[in-house]
């Protein structure tokens, strides 16, 4: 154990490192529709290698029934009361990569799609709740530390201190940390009341009352013994207004327990000279392995431009807060100089129909891959020259530090995690990793693209070694580990 954390437990009159459980919506790789699932399968490995037993708890989704259903054993099985329900609960266990993931399964509730959006989505997330809390007693794993995410576990802190008792409960300390405070699991108050007999003098404003509704998230403001963010930047940010959502007030009180750890990405899996996922292998003294998958990329999506002309990558989802208005806006413009774009996301309807109706007016030169595909993302963040993340706000961002592992360089805005990992091009020093401008504004971004599109050109030199530098950053875990182990012990 480090010298720091044995000092830091004898202050606490401890020995032992805390246990750690983890609740989460997804957890990669058995589920994933974004980054909250890629930080909640990373982080535990990392805190093994700290000696913190971190363990994780989540649905057995459809997804994961279907591709690991005989690597998983029953543990045991009860039921809760949801309403006038009686619901099964099954915990299975998993164990991947070393990592123990304890799953909570319902046909009913994570048969289908890990979020059914809507009031079933909160209703999924009020039995998942509800399970969690019952099932904790009998895992055989105790945890010093309820590390909750997102709305979707956010009820679970309130829950544990209004309707549990402290025997098992009571002496357990919760972490809520907020990956998008932009969700927040809205519902009317009778939701709460029915489904998880929340008494009524909790629908107020300094408990979970928000414009008129009542919020998973808020409950979890305010009662989580702590609070944490992905990026020290947005822990700043979501204390205002702009960036709060309404929940701006009690984060800006909170502010002292809130804390913004940076999260880092699975350096193994994201690893150019490794990655078998990619057509050709290269590291940072041997770029001429980019080049090459580079061609490939451009082949398999039918851009058939010049292999020297820059090549643009977007590996997102579609959704307001990843700037894709600023695309829509100025994609056209942009399309007058001589680059290539590309795009692999799904969501929004109106962005899908943007993309495609573009790639008609600028065939050859404009591809979208409209969907979700894992394999397909490496050999873009392999392929690319650029990576554009042009985001309304970031609470971290995992793709630009994806990104720069394969030497791409990201364009992003300063926001968030944004503002954190990327560091702008210096024309006259030659330092930075990537381009950044500083407002959301459409004509701001194409500015941005066209200088680093210029420099990609013009200055092949400057350029090799922004990719140097963006690949000699460490963007792994151990170090955000580090500092997740350091505040479960400050929170004993
Ligand atoms: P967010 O969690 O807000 O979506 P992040 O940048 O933190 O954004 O993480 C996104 C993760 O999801 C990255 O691992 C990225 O590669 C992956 N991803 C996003 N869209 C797709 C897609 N269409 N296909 C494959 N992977 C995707
Ligand atoms: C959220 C955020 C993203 C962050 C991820 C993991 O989905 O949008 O910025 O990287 O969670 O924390």
């Amino acid at each position: 154990m480090k010298r720091e954390f044995q000092q830091a437990l004898a202050e606490k009159g401890r020995t032992r490192l805390p246990t750690v459980l983890l609740v989460s919506a997804e957890c990669a790789p058995i589920s994933k529709t974004g980054g909250l699932a890629d930080v909640v399968g990373t982080l535990p490995k990392s805190l093994a290698a700290l000696g913190v037993d971190a363990r994780v708890i989540t649905p057995y989704h459809r997804c994961v029934k279907d591709r690991y259903r005989d690597r998983v054993e029953h543990m045991f099985s009860f039921s809760v009361d949801l309403g006038w329900r009686s619901q099964y609960v099954g915990i299975e266990k998993l164990v991947v990569d070393g990592v123990t993931i304890y799953l909570v399964d319902n046909e009913y509730y994570f048969g289908d799609r890990i979020y059914r959006g809507g009031m079933p989505e909160g209703e999924q997330y009020a039995f998942f709740t509800r399970a969690v809390l019952d099932a904790i007693p009998n895992l055989g794993f105790f945890p010093d530390i309820l590390h909750c995410n997102d709305w979707h576990t956010a009820m679970i802190p309130m829950l544990l201190r209004t309707q549990y008792g402290y025997y098992v409960h009571g002496r357990m300390k919760t972490l809520l940390t907020i990956h998008n405070i932009a969700y927040q699991g809205k519902f009317g108050f009778d939701f709460f009341r029915d489904l998880l007999r929340v008494e009524d003098r909790y629908f107020t404003s300094e408990f979970m009352e928000l414009n008129g509704c009542a919020a998973f998230l808020k409950a979890g403001c305010v009662f989580a013994d702590r609070l944490s963010t992905v990026s020290p930047t947005y822990a700043g940010e979501i204390c205002t207004p702009y960036y709060g959502e309404g929940l701006d007030g009690i984060l800006s009180a909170r502010r002292h327990q809130l804390s913004g750890i940076i999260n880092g990405i699975d350096t193994k899996l994201y690893n150019p000279f490794s990655d078998p996922l990619i057509p050709r292998k290269f590291d940072k003294g041997h770029l001429r392995g980019k080049q090459f998958c580079k061609d490939e990329l451009m082949g398999e999506m039918g851009l058939r431009a010049d292999s020297r002309t820059p090549l643009v990558a977007m590996v997102s989802r579609m959704t307001d807060q990843k700037g894709f208005d600023l695309v829509e806006c100025v994609l056209d413009e942009m399309m007058e100089s001589d680059i290539c774009f590309l795009l692999l996301g799904s969501g929004a309807k109106k962005f899908e129909e943007f993309m495609r109706a573009a790639e008609a007016r600028h065939r050859g030169r404009v591809c979208s891959y409209i969907g979700y595909n894992e394999e397909l993302s490496h050999r873009v963040y392999a392929g690319a020259d650029m990576l554009l993340m042009p985001s309304r706000f970031e609470p971290c961002g995992l793709s630009q530090m994806i990104a720069m592992r394969y030497g791409t360089l990201p364009i992003v805005r300063e926001t968030g995690g944004l503002k954190d990992t990327v560091k702008p091009y210096n024309k006259f020093t030659g330092e930075g990793n990537g381009f950044s401008f500083a407002n959301y504004n459409a004509h701001e971004m194409k500015a941005t693209v066209e200088m680093a599109c210029e420099v990609y050109r013009s200055q092949p030199e400057a350029w090799a070694q922004l990719q140097r530098n963006a690949m000699s950053e460490d963007f792994s875990f151990s170090r955000s580990a580090e500092d997740y182990a350091r505040l479960y012990i400050d929170m004993l």
